[in-house]
């Protein structure tokens, strides 16, 4: 459907007062991006001659978002309203342009086939203008569609100036419309800024139109949500869940189970493979990629994550950047932070942080360890609080443990530093030099048992807790000889 001759004009100037913001209206996101950026996804997909974005408050940054995806921008300054900003436009519009569709930039629920659908609608029923209108439940703040006896559309009333008997009717300008260039220029040069704000509106074009005896024609959008308008952080909300809710209910249809999907966040871009399983409250950001047969916990956040096949993901994990290989198990609560490769069914347990480190398949991490800068070796299994210690304060080292080691609990091991195939490491170490393989690396003070101390040391209480009853402080005891040294004391204390 590619529109050679139309020009699409994205009116993207105005302050947006109303979302009460530092930050211009079309650069608030919903649904994982930004609105302008959606409105302009929107337009690419019809091929339009040419598409520009009026830019005007906070032009700079607007322009540069807008720029990026593709709009070529112009500047409207001051910003006196709609057909102004349309007005503007007229210079940059190729001769060749013989239809411009314009669209508002604060109207990111809109779909290309709805443009398509409008463009055709004006093509077929040769119009002067096409106007994409929708019948909403609660109207109020809308230009309304005002028709004459035989239903055409006669004019846009803005909700300032609709008289009660128009204020109730339901169906509502979206500011998004199909015109003929050679029919609008004329009136837009006529518009006048008799309204509240002193602005030419673009909608006043309208019943200009229809004085010249122009043909108005509307296309009615079938899902009203469309047509949505963003002015109040209220609206942005309803337009975010809206968004959440077309993107869960796109994946449901591509036969992935998604639990409570009203409390689960998904972005545009991301992809998920068939038969796997979202359970509430998952947030699946960025270009995260999930393949079939997975299960995403309660409350998972994955960001920018390729997740392989048959991958169980527990409740509360937190992921980045990272990629994790078929028939691996994540969490609960694991955190992989960005560069950490997880190869095949490998396990990430419980309070396991790993960044830029491969697990090679198998290798097993289960509980409270960081692994930074690493490379574990196949079939490993690292103990409960192992740490890589992968930075002096200056530099970060790595950490290289070959296959089938096992590591004991508590192990630290000061990169760089190697654990050669094979071998062990006793709980407890500080890993300073290389284990060679199928050794065992230990490195802690060697245990030394006191026959009797304990049984010494409760004797010791026992006394210290009578004397105290008749009246003498005693002051607390010491490790190596309890009995000697606390008597000492107590003499002491007596004599002074
Ligand atoms: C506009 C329509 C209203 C319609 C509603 C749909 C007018 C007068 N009213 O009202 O009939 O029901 O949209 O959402 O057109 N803009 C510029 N330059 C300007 C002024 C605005 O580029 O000088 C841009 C804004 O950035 C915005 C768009 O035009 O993206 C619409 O402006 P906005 O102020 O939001 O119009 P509404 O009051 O919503
Ligand atoms: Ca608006």
């Amino acid at each position: 459907m590619p529109a050679a001759d139309t020009s699409i004009i994205i009116l993207a100037a105005g302050k947006g007062t109303r979302m009460r913001s530092s930050l211009a209206k079309v650069l608030h996101e919903a649904g994982g991006r930004t609105l302008i950026e959606h409105v302009i996804r929107a337009c690419q997909a019809l091929k339009p001659a040419q598409l520009l974005a009026i830019v005007g408050h906070q032009a700079e940054d607007v322009s540069r978002v807008a720029e990026a995806l593709g709009a070529q921008t112009i500047l409207q300054q001051p910003q006196r309203g709609t057909g102004h900003a349309t007005q503007i436009a007229r210079r940059a519009i190729r001769k060749s342009a013989k239809l411009a569709v314009v669209v508002p930039g604060d109207a990111p629920l809109l779909r290309t086939e709805t443009l398509a659908a409008l463009l055709d609608t004006h093509r077929r029923g040769e119009a002067a203008a096409t106007i994409l209108t929708a019948e909403i439940a609660d109207p109020s703040g809308y230009g309304r569609i005002v028709r004459d006896s035989e239903g055409r559309v006669q004019a846009i009333v803005e909700d300032g100036k609709a008289t009660a008997e128009q204020r109730a009717i339901l169906e509502v300008n979206s500011s998004i419309y199909c015109f003929t260039l050679a029919k609008l220029w004329p009136c837009l040069a006529a518009l006048r800024p008799d309204n509240m704000h002193r602005e030419l509106y673009l909608t006043d074009a309208i019943a200009m139109l229809r004085e010249r005896n122009e043909r108005v024609l509307a296309y009615i959008a079938a899902d009203a949500n469309e047509v949505l308008g963003c002015n109040t952080r209220a609206h942005l909300a309803d337009i975010d869940r809206i968004f959440r809710a077309r993107k869960s209910a796109a994946l449901m249809d591509s036969g992935v189970t998604i639990y409570l999907p009203e409390t689960v966040i998904i972005d545009p871009e991301v992809a998920i493979g068939p038969d796997t399983i979202i359970e509430p409250a998952v947030r699946l950001l960025g270009h995260t990629r999930i393949g079939a047969n997975c299960r995403v916990g309660a409350g998972s956040i994955l960001f920018d994550m390729r997740v392989d096949d048959n991958v169980q993901i527990f409740p509360q994990s937190n992921l980045a950047s990272s990629h994790v290989a078929a028939r691996a198990q994540i969490g609960p609560f694991a955190r992989l932070r960005p560069g950490a490769e997880i190869r095949e069914g490998a396990h990430i347990g419980n309070f396991v942080e790993v960044k830029n480190s491969v697990i090679r398949e198998g290798a097993k991490a289960m509980h409270l360890t960081y692994l930074g800068d690493a490379s574990v070796g196949r079939e490993s299994n690292i103990g409960a609080g192992t740490i890589t210690c992968n930075y002096d304060g200056v530099a970060k080292r790595r950490t290289e443990i070959g296959s089938r080691v096992f590591i004991g609990s508590d192990t630290a091991l000061v990169a760089p530093v190697r654990v050669g195939d094979g071998a062990y490491v006793a709980a407890g170490s500080v890993i300073t030099e290389n284990v060679p393989p199928d050794a065992l690396g230990i490195a802690r003070g060697r245990q030394a048992n006191k026959p009797g101390w304990a049984r010494q040391r409760r004797r010791e209480i026992a006394s210290a807790a009578k004397s105290s009853k008749r009246g003498v402080r005693v002051r607390s005891r010491s490790r190596k000889r309890p009995n000697r040294v606390s008597r000492r004391r107590s003499k002491s204390r007596r004599r002074s």
